[in-house]
């Protein structure tokens, strides 16, 4: 065993104690829950292949938390049940048919859906409608009496209405939920802490934690917490509810605020599924944490014949969409040279699981944002990545320097061509501006054959970087004499006659690409499809493009003064219009076709389609909003109404059922020449 190991596992114990405390003790925790849980595991793993490390006070050797003393402790009327998770389909799928397998053949199930709020639970007990009592969870059997606390939540009812159309409150009431403090409170709330130099915290959900925990309720009320009801945990002397939508209905009769705009009844498994599968994509645009969904069999009778094993029901389990953050050691940081000549630092990383795919670059943004973060070569740091977003290095955990760190700095020099870094006062950027580099040709040849832009086939990074250094291509109108180096090409290293031919088949069929997709793929500042779309759209060609003025393009509705400046400044340049003449001699498409319709048609005029699957380079929204333009309308479920399903790689069960039914199955690409995109 080495000495560095041993050293690090002092190291991750002090560390990790120096945390638990912060967490569990002082309400203030400095980490993340998964940079807590990415450190503990690397703790574990150092001592399972050292089990001499394991030491009395390693906080592996602990299980739960300390205990904290102040609350008066209370027995829940039923135990306060966990759930297990999923993280696919198949596992969802797996949960089904188990249950499905305890059950009387043909019976159907019918699930509600609920999104899984990242707060605390809270058991909340009402007398005649009074709330007489409210408790945390604890460890499911007793919890802690929060009552003050909880009165001061604004939207806890703390006497049920008398409403004459629903009748009495029940006689005794115990309602479970979630305390929770929305995203907006939070960041408030952070900013508040920051001026008055107090306490980090660093998700809404501890300091949730922190303010209901606290002994004094004054504390509690200055940290506004909302609610969200979601389960009648004993009832007496009222209806009898007979499931779970029943239920979350009369607790919103009773007033109980119930999270209605995203709970949902499903009675068809396929679109539960692909509910599952999508929903995780909307919720950073929901106002509190919520980290997956719960999924309860609807009927009680049933949920009771299914039972719990240990503490998780077999009636209900959590869809969990993966973590986004993870700790991991920066191993360099090396600088890449952009299109337009930006120098970006760029993290070197240990690989690490993040959520759900393996890290082992994040971009470090500028090199502000390194110094600022005073992020040393060496260091732990933690990563997030959010939506589709590349990962991103948050902060370095500075308690586990040992002193090896390197401090960074931008180069000097361009580390590709050696020239001159400069930087510009007021920007954050450096540049290379040397218009020769290799590094910023390859990104433009890179940017130019890509799916979005020209969609040349076998063409990608690597070939750009190849056929860049090789001085087969010195500028981007070079692809096109490729064709004219079928040779060197054969005598390059991995490329066979097959593969040659196909890449020159594929270059010479992209001369057919729509004048758009050249617009796009010329990479001008701020002109991506959408602004090519627009402009080719008024002036039809590239000569039409390249004799209006600035004050012209303007005039064209979406286009601003910066996107007119930038167009009819690349125009200008000689360099560029040398380029667009050998483009044109290339044979490239210069101008729209004439019976080309202009885009937003609406040619697609009362048509109902459905989107499965990941589209090659449009999001949901993009493709939603494009039909919707051409005047056609999206549904969630195929059905027979259904026109079109628009499918893209992974499509799951819609897909299925759109071929049982013949529902005719489109591609982007397909849908694209449909609106005359293409
Ligand atoms: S139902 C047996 N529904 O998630 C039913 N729980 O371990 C179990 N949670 O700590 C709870 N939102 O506090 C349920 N809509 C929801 C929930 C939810 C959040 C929490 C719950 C528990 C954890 C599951």
């Amino acid at each position: 065993m080495s000495v560095e190991s041993a050293e690090r596992a002092t190291r991750l114990r002090q560390l990790l104690n120096y945390h638990a405390h912060r967490y569990y003790v002082l309400d203030a925790p400095e980490v993340s829950d998964e940079a807590y849980d990415s450190l503990f595991r690397e703790l574990q793993q150092l001592e399972e292949q050292h089990p001499e490390l394991i030491t009395a006070d390693s906080p592996t050797r602990r299980t739960g938390a300390a205990p904290s003393e102040g609350f008066v402790k209370v027995e829940h009327p039923a135990p306060m049940l966990s759930l297990n998770n999923v993280t696919s389909a198949e596992e969802l799928e797996a949960w089904r048919e188990r249950a499905l397998r305890l059950l009387p053949a043909g019976v159907g199930l019918e699930y509600v859906v609920e999104p899984k709020i990242d707060g605390l639970t809270v058991v909340l007990h009402y007398v005649d409608g009074l709330f007489t009592l409210g408790a945390t969870r604890g460890d499911g059997l007793i919890g802690e009496d929060i009552t003050a606390n909880l009165r001061t939540l604004r939207s806890l009812p703390l006497r049920i209405p008398v409403d004459p159309a629903v009748g009495p409150p029940p006689k005794r009431l115990v309602v479970r939920g979630e305390a929770y403090m929305s995203k907006a409170e939070f960041a408030r709330f952070q900013a508040e802490q920051e001026s008055a130099g107090g306490k980090r915290y660093v998700n809404p959900r501890n300091t949730a934690a922190g303010a209901l925990r606290n002994l004094d309720p004054g504390v509690t009320a200055s940290r506004p917490l909302d609610l969200w009801a979601y389960q009648v945990v004993a009832i007496e002397g009222g209806p009898v509810l007979a499931t779970q939508w029943e239920a979350l209905n009369y607790l919103i009769r009773l007033g109980f605020p119930v999270e209605r705009s995203q709970n949902r009844l499903f009675t068809d498994y396929d679109e539960l599924e692909q509910y599952c599968l999508h929903w995780g994509e909307g919720r950073d645009k929901l106002s509190y944490e919520a980290d997956g969904l719960v999924i309860k069999v609807n009927d009680f009778a049933l949920q009771e014949r299914l039972g719990y094993v240990g503490k998780d029901p077999r009636w209900a389990v959590a869809y969990k969409y993966p973590s986004t953050e993870a700790v991991t050691r920066l191993l360099d940081i090396v600088v890449e040279v952009g299109r337009t000549g930006v120098l970006t630092p760029r993290a070197v990383l240990e690989p690490v699981y993040l959520g759900g795919v393996t890290v082992s670059s994040a971009t470090l943004h500028n090199a502000d944002y390194v110094a600022e973060r005073d992020i040393r070569i060496g260091d732990t740091v933690v990563l997030k990545r959010a939506g589709e977003v590349i990962p991103q290095v948050l902060r370095a955990l500075t308690e586990l320097r040992t002193g090896q760190e390197q401090v960074w700095q931008m180069p000097e020099r361009c580390p590709v061509c050696q020239a001159p870094v400069v930087r510009y006062p007021g920007e954050v950027a450096y540049y290379c501006e040397n218009p020769a580099c290799p590094a910023q040709l390859v990104r433009r040849v890179e940017f130019f054959v890509s799916r979005g832009a020209m969609d040349i086939a076998g063409f990608g990074a690597r070939q750009a970087e190849l056929f860049v250094k090789e001085g087969l291509i010195r500028e981007v109108a070079d692809i096109y004499d490729l064709p004219s180096h079928r040779q060197r090409l054969l005598d390059m290293e991995g490329f066979g006659e097959k593969k040659v031919d196909n890449l020159l088949e594929a270059i010479a069929a992209s001369r057919q690409q729509p004048a758009t997709r050249l617009l796009t793929a010329l990479g001008i500042h701020y002109v991506g499809s959408t602004v090519a779309e627009l402009l080719l759209g008024r002036f039809r060609s590239f000569a039409a493009l390249a004799a209006a003025t600035a004050e012209e393009l303007s005039q064209v509705e979406g286009i601003g003064p910066r996107i007119a400046g930038s167009v009819a400044e690349w125009f200008r340049q000689p360099a560029n219009q040398i380029l667009l003449s050998r483009l044109e001699a290339a044979g490239l498409q210069m101008a729209l076709a004439e019976d080309r319709p202009a885009a937003g048609t609406r040619s697609l005029a009362g048509k109902t389609f459905v989107i499965t699957g990941t589209l090659p380079t449009w999001s949901r929204e993009q493709a939603t909003d494009l039909i919707e333009e051409n005047g056609g309308h999206v549904t969630g479920a195929v059905s027979a109404k259904t026109d079109y399903l628009l499918a893209g790689e992974k499509a799951g069960s819609k897909l299925d059922k759109a071929r049982k039914l013949g529902v005719p199955i489109l591609s982007e690409e397909e849908l694209r020449r449909m609106v005359g995109l293409a």
